[in-house]
């Protein structure tokens, strides 16, 4: 579970990202997310998954939801820690072992954080989400995107290996464990933007 990366960059990723969001789209996107789970009234907190520094869990938190962040960064976890003392985060990793088995999960969502997990593992943990949530429950995934129709293909990630997903790819995924794809929004690269990013919203079958 280590991320010697994201451990020895805690510091400057902190530096080079003080705000969650680098778009108004991102925001929207997970503003979108938050609103679906508070509208279905589901027990149990929404787990940020690969929360990093803690910005968006605490974004979650400012609009009325119970929210976890999970990350297997102690570096990470350490400032998300002092920067949100009231809020909870857990070390653990995205199939979320590390949360005891009777905590209800109202929503899952995890930004940029499943492009650090080898491909061939993903439908593991995606199944470990369904396995830890009910019918509706809403999940929303954001991703760099690969430019090669329906493919993942790694790239050079500057603190740890990491692979984009072509949003057809990540829906095929996310359906093969049981979540069906409600929408996606897709930003085009940048000046500050290397790749095409999705945000992808899905719910439990
Ligand atoms: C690019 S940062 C994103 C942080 C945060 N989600 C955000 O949107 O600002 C990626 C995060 O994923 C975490 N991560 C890496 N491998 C992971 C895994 N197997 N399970 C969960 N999180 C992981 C890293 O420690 C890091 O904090």
């Amino acid at each position: 579970m280590a991320q010697p990366g994201y451990d020895a960059m805690a510091d400057l990723y902190a530096a080079t990202f003080p705000h969650p969001f680098l778009t108004p789209l991102e925001e929207h996107a997970v503003a979108a997310f938050a609103d679906t789970v508070r509208d279905r009234h589901a027990d149990g907190p929404v787990v940020d998954v690969g929360c990093g520094l803690g910005q968006v869990t605490a974004f979650l938190a400012k609009r009325g939801l119970a929210s976890i962040g999970i990350d297997p960064s102690e570096q990470m976890l350490a400032r998300a820690t002092r920067e949100f003392p009231h809020l909870d985060f857990v070390r653990g990793d995205a199939t979320l072992e590390q949360l005891g088995v009777d905590l209800p999960i109202a929503g899952i969502l995890a930004r940029f954080s499943l492009i650090h997990i080898p491909p061939e593992d993903i439908p593991d943990v995606l199944r470990c989400w369904a396995s830890r949530t009910s019918a509706g429950t809403p999940v929303l995934v954001a991703c760099q995107i690969s430019s090669h129709a329906g493919q993942v293909e790694q790239f050079d990630h500057k603190v740890a290996p990491a692979w984009r997903w072509h949003p057809d790819r990540l829906a095929a995924a996310l359906s093969g464990a049981g979540f069906d794809e409600v929408w996606r929004a897709v930003s085009q690269p940048d000046d500050h933007h290397r790749f095409a990013e999705v945000h992808m919203l899905a719910t439990r079958r």
